[in-house]
């Protein structure tokens, strides 16, 4: 609020409105808990309770509850994107191009039964039921930033276990250099498949390195219920440092091979879409900047558009897969 004082005659703020008196509080108990050595827990145990605090079950989907994750950098303590808005702003061009199409038109998928094929160069190949891969590790609650080449961005609390306990399970073969990730393109139940806007069935691919990395997760879930259809339902990959379309929607095979997978965005355009796709602000898309982003649920007329952070914020955790290389070839 605004007031006016005897001296000047100009408006100027009450003070004890400028920190309200609960954050005031807050933060004199943070700086005791500073003076006696106890802030670091004081704050972590701050940071999680917020990021839980935020993923209240929307109720609309079977639950599938995530336990704590321990993976560096698995956890954001940005704002979480509102599930409706997550759930209705989409790319999943197997059901139309338009960002509102896969949630309205993605309740045809058929998601059971499923099962996922991991093959190729691996000493046990195997065919996974959804049941069995669900229950190959404890799942996890990752809070990811996924930002999409597009330059819009969302804060999403994913439900799913590291893709590397799935490849030790299947144990490669030392000439495995890559894995592909190939999803479900069916005709009879995604109205899409066959038109010409990309080769079917949606391919997406991985450096080996980069699959085993822990922030590389398998997801089943998101808010702590299964996956709507819209999102990838029942199983997608989620690569938080990469462009978006990195994460293949509902997968059905996982290949192991010696050479890089072409890629559908790569097959589609390849001197728009590379192979590596890792989110870099000082790489353009030849035809935009991605320098900024708009954050999902903060439009508006007035909405800042954000900085985009290196490897989408996960520098720390993935810089080091790249050391060396060229990201202005390799994009
Ligand atoms: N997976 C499949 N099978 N088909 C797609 O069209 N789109 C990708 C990716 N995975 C896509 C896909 C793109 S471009 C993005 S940005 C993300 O999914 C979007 O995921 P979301 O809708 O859950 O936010």
């Amino acid at each position: 609020m605004l007031i006016k004082t005897h001296r000047d005659g100009f408006m100027h703020p009450v003070s004890s409105e400028i920190t309200p008196q609960a954050v005031y509080r807050d933060r004199r108990d943070l700086l005791k808990l500073m003076a006696s050595g106890a802030a670091g827990a004081g704050l972590a145990s701050w940071a999680s309770r917020q990021a839980f605090a935020q993923t209240a079950r929307p109720g609309k989907l079977a639950p599938l509850p995530g336990a704590k994750s321990n993976v560096a950098g698995a956890v954001t303590m940005e704002k979480v994107t509102g599930y409706k808005d997550a759930t209705s702003y989409n790319n999943f061009y197997e059901f139309g191009t338009d960002k509102a199409d896969p949630a309205q038109n993605a309740h045809t998928l058929k998601t059971s039964p499923w099962a996922v094929e991991v093959e190729g160069l691996v000493k046990r190949p195997t065919r996974f039921a959804l049941e069995d891969l669900l229950k190959l590790s404890t799942q996890e609650e990752r809070i990811y930033r996924l930002r999409c080449v597009e330059g819009w961005s969302m804060v999403i609390p994913w439900v799913g276990y590291s893709l590397g306990k799935l490849i030790e399970r299947v144990e490669p073969l030392g000439n495995a250099k890559f894995v592909e990730f190939i999803t479900q393109a069916d005709p009879k139940t995604m109205p899409f498949v066959g038109s010409r806007v990309l080769d079917w069935p949606y391919v997406e691919g991985l450096r080996m390195d980069e699959a085993m990395h822990p922030l590389t997760l398998l997801a089943f879930g998101m808010y702590g219920e299964v996956l709507p259809n819209q999102n990838g339902a029942p199983v997608r990959l989620v690569v938080p440092w990469k462009y978006g379309f990195k994460s293949g929607k509902s997968l059905v095979r996982i290949r192991f091979t010696d050479r890089e997978p072409k890629t559908a965005w790569n097959k589609a355009a390849a001197n728009e879409y590379g192979f590596y796709s890792n989110v870099n602000p000082n790489v353009d898309h030849p035809r935009w900047s991605q320098a900024t982003e708009r954050r999902i649920g903060e439009d508006g007329l007035f909405a800042k558009r954000r900085k985009t952070l290196m490897f989408n914020g996960y520098e720390a955790q993935v810089g080091q897969l790249y050391a060396g290389m060229d990201l202005k070839k390799n994009f």
